[in-house]
């Protein structure tokens, strides 16, 4: 096997090693899917300035992400079903992370419960809240959250209706494969045998908590129906007030958006259009930062996603305001390409090519990268 060198070369082996329609799932985008190549593109045109005739000798890429440091300015994005991309997929990914020294964001729709990951890895992780229409399973999980030590509680604000996936309805995506998709999974034998052995197979925050929801095919009933199109900035105060600690909002993308949440005195929000999985037309979220770190960015901490691929995109996000960047896609990639090694490897190949552009940038530390470091 040739060496992996990149995050395009993980996402070619998690291409083969993965059933289809899970592949598929990860790698598009809503409708015309504009939104989610927009994401990419507009990060590749932004320059970075070459620097000369500084000492680089010791570059630190180190950084604080929501009052915590961090070795790099990246966490792990929320990504529901990290389980079925690769067995018991959440802890390996919060394993390696609390390695690593960055921080992991288990989602909600996660297969691995709160509880397992937290008994697993015995160090404190953020959690991601799906606002979902029933309050008394909201108001328990929050619950279970704080009593596992969960750090931070991420609140996801840009699902108040689904954005169709072309792939998905085609693939019939279910966790109970038809023949088609059974066809397709035979192909991939490591992965498949992985499945039968793992003991981590439902979705550990849902079935036995919400209510009715007892086997799989309750969960997807009771899935097609959680989205709560209601949610609005009371609900927020709500659940902050439920959660008594700090909370971080992702899916801002709009100046007046991130108005509303400095007055409400939220402390991080991301600045992150879902990979481009909700609103297809809207803009990339990089495209969005700089205004929205204009407008409030003295006010919170930003933090962004969607199409971050390489080291050279982090250094640009952080350029135009941000902490730092979540890792949607990436993450899954490397899983699903190599287990825990392979995020392991991923953020040995993202750190270097921080610490190389960094240096070639003319900066030793990250707090001193800012906008004068990019050419928009
Ligand atoms: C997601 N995302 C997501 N977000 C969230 O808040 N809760 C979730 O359960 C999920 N699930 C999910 C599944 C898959 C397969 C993907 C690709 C994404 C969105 C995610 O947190 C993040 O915003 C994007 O993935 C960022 O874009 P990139 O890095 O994938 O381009």
């Amino acid at each position: 096997m040739p060496p992996i060198t990149c995050v395009e070369d993980l996402r070619q082996l998690y291409k083969r090693r993965v059933p289809k329609m899970f592949y598929d799932y990860a790698e598009s985008g809503s409708y015309t899917e504009t939104t989610f190549h927009r994401n990419e593109d507009d990060f590749k045109q932004i320059k970075i300035r070459q620097r000369v005739g500084v000492d680089i000798s010791n570059v630190d890429t180190s950084a604080t992400l929501a009052g915590k440091a961090a070795s790099l300015p990246v966490a792990f994005a929320p990504v529901g079903m990290l389980g079925i991309q690769n067995a018991g997929g959440e802890i390996k990914v919060a394993k390696a992370a609390r390695d690593f020294g960055v921080p992991f964001i288990l989602s909600t729709m996660s297969i691995c419960s709160i509880e397992q990951v937290a008994e697993a890895t015995g160090a404190p992780f953020w959690f991601q809240l799906y606002v979902v229409k029933d309050r008394d399973y909201i108001r328990n999980l929050i619950h279970r959250a704080k009593a596992a030590g969960c750090s931070q509680l991420v609140v996801t604000m840009d699902l108040s209706m689904l954005g169709q996936r072309h792939r998905d309805v085609k693939n019939q995506l279910s966790i109970r494969p038809n023949l088609k998709n059974l066809i397709n999974i035979a192909t991939k034998p490591a992965w498949a045998l992985d499945m039968v052995r793992t003991p981590y197979k439902t979705f550990g925050n849902v079935i036995g908590h919400a209510k009715g929801v007892d086997d799989l095919s309750s969960l997807l009933v009771w899935a097609a129906e959680m989205v709560d199109p209601a949610l609005d900035w009371d609900d927020i105060a709500w659940i902050r007030k439920e959660w008594g600690g700090p909370i971080i909002l992702k899916g801002i993308m709009d100046v007046d958006d991130a108005r509303i949440a400095a007055q409400m005195g939220i402390e991080t929000i991301v600045v992150s259009n879902h990979g481009g999985r909700q609103l297809d037309g809207a803009a990339s979220s990089i495209s969005m930062l700089p205004e929205i770190a204009d407008a409030v960015g003295d006010q919170m901490e930003l933090m962004l996603d969607s199409g971050v691929r390489t080291g050279m995109d982090i250094f640009r996000a952080r350029a135009l305001g941000a902490s730092g960047v979540l890792l949607g896609r990436a993450m899954v990639y490397a899983l699903g390409a190599m287990g825990q090694p392979g995020i392991a490897k991923l953020l040995d190949i993202l750190q270097k090519e921080m610490k190389t552009t960094m240096g070639l940038a003319g900066k030793t530390e990250t707090a001193s990268i800012g906008p004068e470091d990019v050419w928009r």
